[in-house]
């Protein structure tokens, strides 16, 4: 393998895979990216010429996609629309992107015999009550609760058909919430990070209840490339870090990094259908391929991603306003 393709490699999580494939490989990489609001051509800016390109198009375009995936070896599939708060606001995109955009991508790996990873999430399987001693593992059954959720199970189900009756070869990997840097300022973590460095209260959805597990992005991008090189076809691999927090104890650690620890925070609006609680089971991950967390101190990591945001604000300002005006027009 020479070549990879990674779709959506100009957002958060697929531009945080391809510095680690130009770091720790010797993979050259094609970038496709439509550059939507959450694609940002600065998130790749560094990598080396003669090893990373980007092509600006749609992962649903047939033809463009087809002619990628021939030029390379194997693809990465990141690309998506990835907001809950915006699947709410406006499904459509979401049934565009994360349906037919994975359906032109089997069609065309399918074509010239390339193997492919789907990138998914744990949110296919709905959500647990806080007191459940259950986590989700590879055989929970798949249970979404959004419009977001529900495309990305159903681009899962399509891989996995793909798989059985045309024997494309493709594993899946459904991660827990991820941070770092380079993640766009609507999602939790920077969107209170850079509410913070603009001197706004952090903004809690309900209660502050809600669980979620999270894991460092750069673990997350470890365990992809583990899963292919050594991952088997068919197979799905859940990955997560045993991250679990509920959001008032994110904030209030925030707010603690940030030197803010008396500012409190404000209680706003609940998400509609919000997920109570996610929680994963790597067992499998970390048995069958021997992976392992190496972020596992959250406090340290999400410093380091407050720094990310006070060092690169030239990164994230230009989104701020609109950002907040859209949350603001639903009471968030
Ligand atoms: P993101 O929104 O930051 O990035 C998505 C990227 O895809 C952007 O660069 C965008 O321009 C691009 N894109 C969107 N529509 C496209 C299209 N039609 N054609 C080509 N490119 C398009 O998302 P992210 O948080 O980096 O998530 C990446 C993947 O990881 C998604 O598949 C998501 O479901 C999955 N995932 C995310 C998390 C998380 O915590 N963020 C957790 C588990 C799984
Ligand atoms: P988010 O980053 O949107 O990820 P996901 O919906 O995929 O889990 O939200 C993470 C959690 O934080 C979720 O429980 C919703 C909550 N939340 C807030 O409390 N306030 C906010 O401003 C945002 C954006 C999210």
């Amino acid at each position: 393998m020479r070549k990879l393709l990674v779709t959506g490699g100009a957002g958060f999580i697929g531009s945080n895979f391809v510095h680690q494939v130009v770091n720790d490989t010797d993979l050259d990489v094609v970038v496709l990216d439509k550059l939507t609001y959450a694609g940002n051509r600065a998130s790749l800016d560094g990598l080396p010429e003669d090893r990373v390109s980007l092509v600006v198009g749609d992962v649903a375009d047939e033809e463009l996609v087809d002619s990628l995936v021939q030029q390379t070896d194997a693809v990465v599939h990141f690309a998506a629309e990835s907001h809950n708060d915006n699947s709410l606001r406006n499904p459509r995109p979401f049934l565009d992107t994360n349906i037919i955009g994975t359906y032109a991508i089997l069609e065309a790996v399918r074509k010239h015999g390339k193997r492919l990873h789907h990138i998914s999430t744990d949110e296919v399987y709905g959500d647990l009550e806080l007191d459940d001693p259950e986590r989700f593992s590879e055989r929970t059954p798949y249970n979404p609760s959004s419009p977001y959720s529900s495309t990305k199970a159903g681009s899962d189900l399509l891989v996995r058909a793909w798989v059985r009756s045309f024997g494309v070869e493709a594993t899946i990997s459904n991660c827990s919430n991820n941070f770092g840097p380079r993640q766009h300022i609507e999602k939790f973590i920077p969107r209170q990070i850079t509410n913070l460095i603009d001197g706004v209260r952090p903004k809690l959805y309900g209660a502050g209840q809600n669980v979620r597990d999270w894991i460092h992005v750069d673990d997350h991008n470890a365990a992809v490339l583990l899963i292919l090189d050594k991952g088997v076809s068919g197979e799905t691999y859940l990955i997560g870090a045993d991250g679990e927090k509920n959001n008032k104890e994110v904030v209030e650690l925030i707010l603690e990094l940030m030197g803010e620890a008396d500012g409190g925070y404000e209680h706003v609006n609940d998400r509609p259908g919000h997920d109570l609680r996610y929680a994963i089971d790597a067992s499998k991950l970390r048995s069958e391929l021997g992976w392992t967390p190496r972020y596992s101190d959250f406090e340290s990591g999400l410093a380091a991603t407050i720094e990310w945001y006070r060092a690169n604000e030239a990164w994230w300002r230009a989104e701020k306003a609109a950002v907040e005006a859209a949350y603001a027009a639903q009471g968030q």
